[in-house]
């Protein structure tokens, strides 16, 4: 059932591709492109009404279609989007990737053009119909998706548990080298989030076990059930059916597992959402971080997550990111092993906003784990913090 209405609304856009020069200006036809240099335009307004392209409407309101974000206009003044950057932030890089540019799949082979973004055929071409396997940072394949092979094959970071131990290999755990620096996963990575030890997305001690993939009730479990693959969102009418209480986004953020009594950030609050005892234990992670860098790198660190390269030298040494600490001349250098290891952890967290619901039991053990493994060296407490 499912195999043949996939089929009918494929065979649905491919119709459609034929009938619509818009979109058939971003098809990439071989000869077309063997014919010209100059980078084909994104998008030819106005030839086919938007109102007749199926999920225009929730497409074009999507971070996807947003041509003025960050992640599209970055390398404007470069004037091309890097090999390896464009397999995410380009159109013609996603397609050169999954090899639907003529060029073998699994790898960018040239820098892409500025000016697109995550487009129809970017998600819809002839390789991304059969795409079943994605590759994450650790090298691990994950086999058998479904249509969010699409989504884990940008939002799966760009390093991990694998490169974090061997960019540390042979160095001294507790001391400061200025041959470290901070490793950053990256952006929204979900997949990674979901996919938990199966595909080693944050850093996991080497003595200690963690769980594998998100196991919320199917098919609640994937990128595109709990999200709308066309304008992202989550679906939270859907979430509601189950979760009493929850009527918007920010809702979600009290679900809790009614049966789960665990107090893992040890504050006395059973009830709260599992959101919230993330928070807690990445506020005791980021106290250790500072505890740590003051005590045994003898520097204080701050960290701000709008601010690039996000940990910077407490000048003042009031504990607090102030303005005027947030430059990148300012940036903390004095990295340990055992830092860089909890502040990857740290970012990991930081930067899967809906990790609470990716798979909230695999962040909480690498961040119990990582404030353990700093309270070995500072005066850390560990508190009552339970590691699920
Ligand atoms: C594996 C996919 C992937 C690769 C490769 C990748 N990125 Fe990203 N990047 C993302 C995703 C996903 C986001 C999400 C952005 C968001 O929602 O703001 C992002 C966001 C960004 C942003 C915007 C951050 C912000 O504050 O809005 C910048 C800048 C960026 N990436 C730079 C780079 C650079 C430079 C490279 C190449 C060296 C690169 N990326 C490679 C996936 C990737
Ligand atoms: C970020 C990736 C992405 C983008 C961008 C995207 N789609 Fe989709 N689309 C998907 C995924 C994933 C599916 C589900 C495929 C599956 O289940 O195998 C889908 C399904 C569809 C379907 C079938 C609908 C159904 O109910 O089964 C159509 C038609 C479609 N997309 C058209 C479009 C059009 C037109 C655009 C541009 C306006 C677009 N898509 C942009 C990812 C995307
Ligand atoms: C070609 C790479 C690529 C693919 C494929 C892709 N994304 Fe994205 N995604 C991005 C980038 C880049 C951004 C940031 C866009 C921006 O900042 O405007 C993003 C943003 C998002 C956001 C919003 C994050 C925020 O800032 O609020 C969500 C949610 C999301 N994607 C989900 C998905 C889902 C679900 C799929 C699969 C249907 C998918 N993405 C497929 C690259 C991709
Ligand atoms: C169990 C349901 C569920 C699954 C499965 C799921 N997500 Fe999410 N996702 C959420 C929730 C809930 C949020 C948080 C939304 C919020 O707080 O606004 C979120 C947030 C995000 C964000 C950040 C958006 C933002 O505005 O901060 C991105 C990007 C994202 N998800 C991508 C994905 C991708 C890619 C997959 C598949 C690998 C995926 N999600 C799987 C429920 C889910
Ligand atoms: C069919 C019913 C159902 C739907 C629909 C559903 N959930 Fe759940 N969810 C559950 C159940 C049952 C649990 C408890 C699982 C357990 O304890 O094993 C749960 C647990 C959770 C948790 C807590 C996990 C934890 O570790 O405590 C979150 C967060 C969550 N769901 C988010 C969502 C979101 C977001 C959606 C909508 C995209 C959603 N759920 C839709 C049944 C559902």
């Amino acid at each position: 059932m499912k195999f043949s209405s996939r089929v009918v609304a494929f065979s649905f856009l491919t119709i459609l591709c034929a009938a619509s020069p818009l979109i058939l200006s971003m098809v990439p036809l071989r000869a077309q492109e063997a014919q010209t240099t100059a980078p084909q335009p994104e998008m030819t307004p106005g030839m086919v009404p938007e109102s007749e392209i199926p999920f225009y409407t929730d497409w074009a309101s999507s971070p996807h279609a947003d041509s003025s974000s960050e992640a599209f206009r970055h390398w404007d003044s470069e004037g091309t989007v890097p090999a390896n950057c464009a397999k995410c932030h380009s159109a013609p890089g996603f397609r050169d990737f999954v090899g639907a540019d003529g060029t073998p799949a699994g790898v960018v082979d040239q820098p892409a053009p500025i000016g697109t973004v995550v487009s129809c055929v970017t998600c819809h071409n002839s390789e991304t119909v059969n795409l079943k396997t994605v590759t994450f940072p650790s090298g691990v394949t994950v086999a058998n998706l479904g249509g969010e092979a699409i989504c884990m094959t940008c939002h799966q970071g760009r390093e991990s548990s694998d490169s974090v131990s061997a960019a540390l290999a042979g160095f001294d755990d507790d001391v400061v080298s200025d041959k470290l620096r901070f490793i950053n996963v990256h952006y929204f990575a979900a997949g990674a989030t979901l996919m938990g030890s199966v595909v080693r997305g944050a850093y996991q001690y080497p003595d200690k076990t963690y769980v594998g993939q998100e196991t919320h009730v199917p098919p609640f479990n994937t990128c595109i059930t709990c999200h709308d693959m066309h304008e992202t969102k989550v679906k939270v009418e859907q979430c509601a059916a189950c979760h009493q209480g929850v009527t918007d986004e920010a809702s979600l953020r009290n679900i809790r597992s009614g049966m789960d009594k665990n107090d893992y950030d040890g504050d006395g609050d059973v009830s709260e959402g599992i959101a919230a005892e993330i928070s807690g234990l990445h506020g005791q992670l980021y106290a250790a971080i500072q505890s740590y860098a003051k005590t045994v790198a003898n520097t204080p660190v701050v960290y701000e997550g709008h601010s690039y390269p996000y940990f910077f030298l407490d000048s003042n040494d009031n504990g607090v990111a102030d303005a005027e600490e947030l430059k990148v001349p300012n940036q903390f250098k004095a990295w340990t092993p055992r830092l860089v290891r909890a502040a990857y952890n740290y970012q990991f967290v930081a930067k899967d906003t809906g990790g609470y619901s990716h798979n909230a039991a695999y962040l909480m053990q690498v961040m119990y784990d990582s404030i353990e493994d700093l309270a070995g060296k500072a005066d850390i407490q560990m508190g009552s913090a339970q590691r699920p």
